[in-house]
């Protein structure tokens, strides 16, 4: 077994991990939102106002904290009005994006926000430049938000909703470089500093508004957005990065690679961290108090479809592989919680790297789900200095950093510390100095071999278990991590 060393100091705190960074995005693609999420009130799959009951109870056993919608590439072709009174008379029409399918409209703007009343969790909306106009999305804004006498209050009014919404997170256009209107860097810029004018913060509400950030590696699309909207204009802005391990024409299959295609995941996922660096270097640029934050709002793997699914629904299956890439991606922005506000993975049932799957009635949990079980005590806690002297090995070809980690304090001053072992071959011995007063260690991991899996025959393949691979001695903590592993332990 390899021995390594560390120390954490829960004295060093190093700022507050946003619960948002644990968040999630749905969009009218494949069967995310229908099927997945929205079956409708008629439908035999049990359901409260439509949203499916099982996947409900899943996500707020996650703790799910916010989620994006409506897209995506599709949230740059959706007119809100589209979506909102009777059903019957809801504009029908086709998903061109995704798919060619018919997009009834039946899940629209008081259906997501139903959802995510049910969720207890954070909207986040994502408004439409591509193809809309400033006045659709100041409109949009209005009926949401607005409390008392007004065109598009009364309009809510009148579809059954007196109240006014809160909306905290909203984006001003969604990849605009490339399927939001294929617009150049200063075009954009430019364009989201008159959209942004028109969004307002009615009564108590204040949008906390995003900017489309750049494509993985783009650091021009940075530099040229925020050398034009500074410091003034935008809360966020956001980053796209998916793992992709052999480029966009040989992604491979979900359930079907060697050890090779294994690393190269895990080294494609790890190229985030670098990037994410650069781009807040450029940011600090224009922005140097750091008022500008940075929001991972589209990340996880994309791989081929399944076989004999719509290619263009982004159906794919979910390994340890996944659970190990999702580990990694939380813990990078754990350790950037200064700089980095919220995180969405995409996306939440059916499409990419989901955390459930469904068929008919049936539901399944992908180790991804769980791995977000076994980080969410993270939420809203306070980051500590954590550091692993992680072996660096070249597997297959590919330089890969073993070990993985972050931890944080929650209020009641237990440490969360979570950690991965990325190693296909070598279990690892951690062995850290903790400074902080801890008597008692407890864990969970999830691990198996990397192909593991869980289907809704045998949904319980991969799941947590209690964890005996810890001891604490004075303030000696040593963990024994297995090969592909994940595990969260709890020092109290
Ligand atoms: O998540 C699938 C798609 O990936 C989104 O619609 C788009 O924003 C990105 O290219």
């Amino acid at each position: 077994m390899r021995r390594v060393e560390g120390h954490i100091n829960t004295k060093h705190k190093m700022g507050t991990i946003n619960k948002e960074i644990y968040g999630h995005f749905s969009e009218h693609l494949g069967r995310c939102i229908y099927e997945g999420i929205y079956v409708g009130e008629d439908s035999e799959i049990p359901n409260t106002n439509g949203m499916r009951n099982d996947v409900v109870e899943a996500l707020k056993e996650m703790e799910i904290p916010v989620l994006r919608w409506p897209g995506g590439c599709f949230a740059d072709e959706y007119h809100w009005q589209d979506g909102i009174g009777p059903k019957e008379t809801r504009k029908r029409m086709i998903n061109t994006h995704w798919g060619g399918v018919v997009e009834d409209n039946s899940f629209g703007t008081h259906e997501f926000f139903e959802l995510c009343d049910q969720l207890g969790c954070e909207p986040y909306i994502n408004g439409n430049v591509g193809s809309g106009t400033v006045r659709e999305m100041s409109e949009w804004i209005e009926y949401m938000t607005f409390d008392g006498e007004s065109p598009m209050a009364n309009l809510r009014a009148e579809n059954g909703r007196k109240e006014p919404w809160k909306v905290k997170y909203f984006g001003v256009g969604n990849e605009n470089w490339g399927c939001g209107g294929n617009m150049t860097p200063e075009y954009y810029a430019n364009t989201y500093r008159r959209f942004q004018t028109y969004c307002r913060n009615y009564g108590d509400n204040q949008l906390y508004k995003i900017a489309c950030g750049p494509d993985g590696a783009n650091y021009e699309w940075t530099d040229k957005l925020m050398s034009i909207i500074g410091d003034r204009f935008a809360d966020a802005i956001s980053l796209h990065y998916y793992t992709v391990p052999g480029g966009w024409d040989e992604k491979g299959k979900a359930l079907v690679f060697d050890e090779k295609g294994y690393y190269e995941t895990i080294e494609a996922t790890l190229r985030i961290e670098p990037m994410i660096d650069r781009h807040l270097e450029i940011m600090s640029k224009y922005d140097p108090e750091h008022k500008v934050k940075l929001i991972v709002d589209e990340w996880g793997t994309w791989f081929d479809v399944e076989d004999g699914t719509n290619p263009g629904f982004l159906y794919q299956q979910n390994t340890m592989r996944d659970a190990m890439v999702a580990a990694l991606n939380l813990n990078i922005f754990n350790r950037r919680c200064d700089r980095i506000s919220m995180a969405n993975i995409a996306q939440v049932v059916n499409v990419l790297q989901a955390v459930i799957l469904t068929e008919g009635a049936k539901i399944v949990k992908t180790p991804t789900y769980h791995v977000f079980e076994m980080y969410k005590r993270h939420q809203n806690s306070t980051l500590v200095d954590c550091f692993v002297d992680s072996p660096v090995e070249e597997c297959e070809g590919y330089k890969i950093p073993l070990v993985s980690s972050s931890a944080s304090v929650n209020e009641e001053g237990e440490l969360t510390i979570t950690l991965a072992n990325a190693s296909l071959s070598e279990e690892i011995e951690v062995s850290t100095t903790v400074v902080g007063e801890f008597g008692t260690v407890s864990g969970r991991v999830l691990t198996g071999k990397m192909d593991d899996h869980n289907t809704f025959e045998n949904a319980e393949v991969v799941k947590p278990v209690d964890f005996d691979g810890a001891s604490l001695d004075g303030d000696t903590l040593t963990v024994k991590l297995p090969t592909c592993s994940v595990v969260t332990l709890v020092l109290k």
